[in-house]
């Protein structure tokens, strides 16, 4: 059965613990849905993590919308949020509406944006049109430049009262989940005690109501390429180096004339 907002609102009122991974392809997507992860987000770290952009600045819709088609043919039944990229909400209510049209005309189900207060009238009017918005607060990574670096946010006294009342302003405004991201344990615990809808962490502690990661930290190729993860990433598997030692063996075989072989041939 396909997931929905509606299922997320039970599991927070039930107290049951989900996840959300990040998906850009296909395969991955089929994957995940194979591994029942019953909400997928296609993120803006698509410009980092797969298209080796610096930071998450540089991608476009064009290229979010060519991966999140690529997703929601493989996993259907899960929820599919889709990430509006820097610059397409910035400007004004009805670009963000245009945009998180083309996201659902893509077959996703709910968009995502990042910021407390500046957002909250774009997601009251997204909502209002039926479109589901998920918030993003804490170490919001389109705000790189204004934050000096990716730095835990929230740390002084003002900073937290801030980023309560921005969560509770989200809610207000009909946002169905927050990702908390980069922010002190104790203040992610505060927040998901306090709010009704669910809140998904990701170096935000254990007490969120869900836990999102990015698939290539994940699977240990973001790791491997940048020689080590942020602190908050558990690697549940070395990907980065199990493609790199199947390519040498298919290198060497090929070298070797061990591959193609007999087995391998028509005939
Ligand atoms: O784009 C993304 O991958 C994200 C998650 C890290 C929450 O926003």
């Amino acid at each position: 059965m396909a997931v929905t907002i509606r299922d997320l609102a039970a599991w927070k009122a039930e107290g049951r613990r989900f996840v959300m991974l990040t998906a850009y392809d296909y395969p991955t997507a089929r994957l995940l849905a194979e591994a029942e992860v019953p909400v997928l987000l296609v993120g803006d770290t698509l410009a980092d993590n797969v298209l080796g952009y610096a930071n998450t600045l540089p991608v476009t819709m064009a290229e979010m919308l060519h991966h999140a088609r690529a997703v929601a043919r493989g996993a259907p039944d899960q929820l599919l949020v889709g990430d509006l990229p820097f610059g397409t909400y910035q400007r004004s209510c009805a670009d963000a509406i245009d945009n998180a049209v083309e996201y659902l005309k893509a077959g996703m189900h709910a968009i995502k944006l990042e910021g407390g207060g500046w957002v909250v009238e774009t997601v009251a009017r997204l909502t209002q049109r039926g479109i589901p918005v998920m918030g993003h607060l804490g170490l919001t990574p389109q705000s790189v430049n204004a934050f000096g670096g990716m730095k835990v946010q929230a740390r002084s006294a003002p900073d937290r009262e801030r980023l309560i009342a921005d969560a509770h302003a989200l809610q207000d405004a009909g946002a169905f989940a927050i990702v908390l991201e980069g922010i002190p344990r104790d203040l992610a615990a505060q927040v998901s005690g306090e709010l009704v809808i669910p809140t998904i962490g990701i170096g935000a502690g254990p007490d969120c109501d869900a836990q999102v990661l990015v698939i290539h930290d994940l699977l240990g190729i973001t790791g491997h390429l940048r020689g080590a993860a942020p602190k908050f990433v558990k690697a549940y598997a070395d990907l980065g180096e199990a493609i790199v030692k199947a390519a040498r063996a298919y290198v060497d075989d090929v070298r070797a004339g061990r591959f193609p072989d007999d087995a391998h041939s028509f005939h």
